[in-house]
């Protein structure tokens, strides 16, 4: 018996890997987290299987559905929205699965942020603008924001910045970010992406909140940089005819020619 955490993918149900798809047709339990997962997904469920939403249980509830799959010799997939590695609620989990001694595995799905770039049809990281993308949210009621981690000090970097849970505070993560990045700077907002009704917003700082003013104030990321709208950026050496590189060789004379390391 082993709990399969299973990374759902953004919203499109053919966003998920095969993987996963395959872990939830061999699994007679599927426990998965509440609306932000397709009802489509659920269709690969065998025939018969134990399917529980978890959003209205305490985390005691879901340990304990678990445990009972555990005892009867049935394998549990576990769904969450999105990749595993953030926001997922999966440490708490895994701690007290290991405590119970009950086995698990780990499959990453498509997280929002990339959903969204993909609509947006924009690279996060683009030569001589920025090199880093900083995943963050705000406080919220259930999780505070380490002080060292306020949105500030993240802009300080000039980072793009894919800004999660936050947007029904979208006038606060303005004001906290116009000082660095300047009110010109290029800002998207994608709701729900890659689900049916998703939707798009693209302004600067100084236009965005009256441009996402009628938006709704849920499953949205904030997209902040001036990668989403770059005008003229430098192209990457990797391919740059010139570049001399393991796979491609420029002259006779290259270090890697011949297939050298
Ligand atoms: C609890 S976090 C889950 C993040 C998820 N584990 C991931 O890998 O993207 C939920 C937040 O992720 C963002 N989110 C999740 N799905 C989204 C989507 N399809 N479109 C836009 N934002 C989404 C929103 O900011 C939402 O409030």
């Amino acid at each position: 018996m082993t709990v399969h955490f299973i990374g759902a993918g953004p919203g499109a149900p053919d966003l998920l890997t095969l993987r996963g798809r395959d872990l939830i047709a061999g699994s007679q339990v599927c426990l998965y987290a509440g609306s932000l997962v397709p009802a489509a997904l659920l269709e690969h469920c065998p025939a018969g299987a134990r399917i529980v939403n978890t959003a209205p249980l305490s985390l005691d509830q879901i340990i304990a559905e678990i445990a009972a799959a555990h005892a009867a010799g049935h394998d549990v997939a576990r769904l969450h929205s999105g990749d595993l590695s953030i926001w997922s609620a999966m440490g708490e989990q895994l701690r007290r699965l290991r405590a119970l001694g009950i086995p698990v595995s780990i499959t990453p799905g498509v997280p929002a942020f990339a959903a969204a770039a993909a609509v947006l049809e924009a690279e996060l990281t683009l030569p001589g603008l920025t090199q880093s993308v900083v995943l963050t949210r705000t406080s919220g009621r259930a999780s505070a924001m380490p002080d060292a981690e306020a949105l500030p000090a993240f802009a300080a970097t000039g980072a793009t910045l894919a800004i999660h849970l936050s947007i029904h505070l979208l006038d606060k993560v303005v004001a906290e970010l116009t000082p660095a990045y300047g009110s010109d700077c290029p800002v998207a907002i994608v709701w729900r992406a890659s689900w049916p009704d998703e939707r798009i917003v693209r302004a600067t700082l100084a236009t965005i909140v009256a441009a996402a003013a009628d938006g709704p104030e849920r499953t949205a990321l904030i997209l902040v940089g001036r990668v989403l709208a770059p005008g003229d950026f430098g192209e990457s050496s990797l391919y740059a005819a010139d570049y001399d590189r393991r796979f491609r060789p420029n002259t006779p004379q290259s270090r890697f020619a011949g297939g050298a390391a």
